[in-house]
C-alpha cells in the first residue's frame, strides 16, 4: 500500500495530527509529509509486546453442553442451521441472520456486537457508517476487508439496536464458536465492550482489557480489545487509542 493511500486511511482514524508532529510539519509539502508519515508508522519494538504478553488472561471456556451442539459441524451446515435459527425471540424480528463475511483462510477474526439496521437488510456485518470505518481501522494496518472475518457476538438483530441480553448472547455465541474453530485465526480483535465482555466472559470496562493480550477459548487464541468503530464516530478523540490497540494486534499477530 502507497504511502499516500495509507494516509487517507489513517485521516479517517482521525490520526492526520499525529502524521504532522513528525519531522515533516503542517507547512512542509504533502510528499514530505506523506514520506514523514510512512517512517513514523511504526512496527512495535519486541520490548511492547514482552510487556504486554505478561498480562495474559484466560477466557472461560464455552458451556460444553451448548458447544457441543454444534460440534463437528462444516461451514455450509453450520451456515444453514444459523440461517433457521429460532433459538432466541430475535428469529422474530429479524429480517435476516447476518452469518459473518470474508477469508475462510484468514489470520485475523474481527468480532462486533450484533447487526444493525444496514446489516439486518443486506444479510453482511458491518456495512454500514460503523463499517465504513472499520474498513479504514483494517486499512491502517495494511489489511484489507476481504482478508480477514468479520462476524458478530449475535447474528440477529436487536429491535433499536438495543444491547443484546444474556441469554440472548448465550444462545448465539457456539455458533461464532464453531465459527472460530473452522476458522482457526491467528488473532481475534474484539471491537467494543460487548463483543468483549461477551468472549472473555468479563464485566471489566472495555478501558482495563485494552492493551493486553487475552486468549480465547481451548485453542488459546490470543484476543485484543478495542473500541467499537459505531462508538468511534461519536467519540473520535478515542481513534488515537483505537490507533495503538491496532498497531499492538499487529505486532501480537506478527508474532504468533
Ligand atoms: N455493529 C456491530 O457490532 N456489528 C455490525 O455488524 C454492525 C454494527
Amino acid at each position: 500500500m502507497n504511502s499516500e493511500l495509507r494516509q487517507e486511511y489513517l485521516a479517517a482514524l482521525g490520526l492526520k495530527s499525529w502524521t504532522l508532529r513528525t519531522a515533516a510539519g503542517p507547512g512542509s509539502s504533502p510528499a514530505a509529509q506523506a514520506a514523514a508519515l510512512a517512517a513514523a508508522i511504526p512496527i512495535a519494538a519486541p520490548a511492547t509486546a514482552a510487556t504486554h504478553a505478561a498480562a495474559i488472561h484466560s477466557a472461560a471456556l464455552p458451556i460444553a453442553a451448548r458447544a457441543a451442539r454444534e460440534a463437528g459441524v462444516d461451514w455450509p451446515e453450520l451456515r444453514a442451521r444459523v440461517a433457521a435459527c429460532t433459538r432466541c425471540g430475535l428469529s422474530a424480528t429479524r429480517t435476516q441472520t447476518v452469518f459473518g463475511v470474508g477469508n475462510l483462510h484468514a489470520d485475523w477474526l474481527i468480532v462486533g456486537e450484533a447487526p444493525g439496521a444496514d446489516e439486518d437488510r443486506k444479510g453482511e456485518p458491518f456495512v454500514g457508517r460503523a463499517g465504513q470505518l472499520l474498513n479504514s481501522m483494517l486499512h491502517a494496518v495494511g489489511l484489507a476487508r476481504e482478508q480477514v472475518y468479520i462476524a458478530n457476538v449475535l447474528k440477529c438483530r436487536p429491535p433499536g439496536n438495543r444491547d443484546p441480553n444474556p441469554a440472548e448472547a448465550a444462545e448465539c455465541l457456539p455458533y461464532l464458536e464453531r465459527q472460530i474453530a473452522l476458522l482457526k485465526p491467528k488473532i481475534m480483535l474484539a471491537v467494543g465492550r460487548i463483543a468483549a465482555q461477551n468472549l472473555l466472559h468479563t464485566d471489566k470496562t472495555l478501558g482495563s482489557l485494552r492493551q493486553q493480550v487475552h486468549r480465547f477459548g481451548a485453542s488459546s487464541v490470543p484476543l485484543i480489545v478495542t473500541y467499537h468503530p459505531g462508538y468511534l464516530l461519536r467519540t473520535p478523540t478515542d481513534k488515537r487509542k483505537t490507533w495503538e490497540d491496532l498497531k499492538f494486534a499487529r505486532d501480537v499477530c506478527s508474532r504468533v
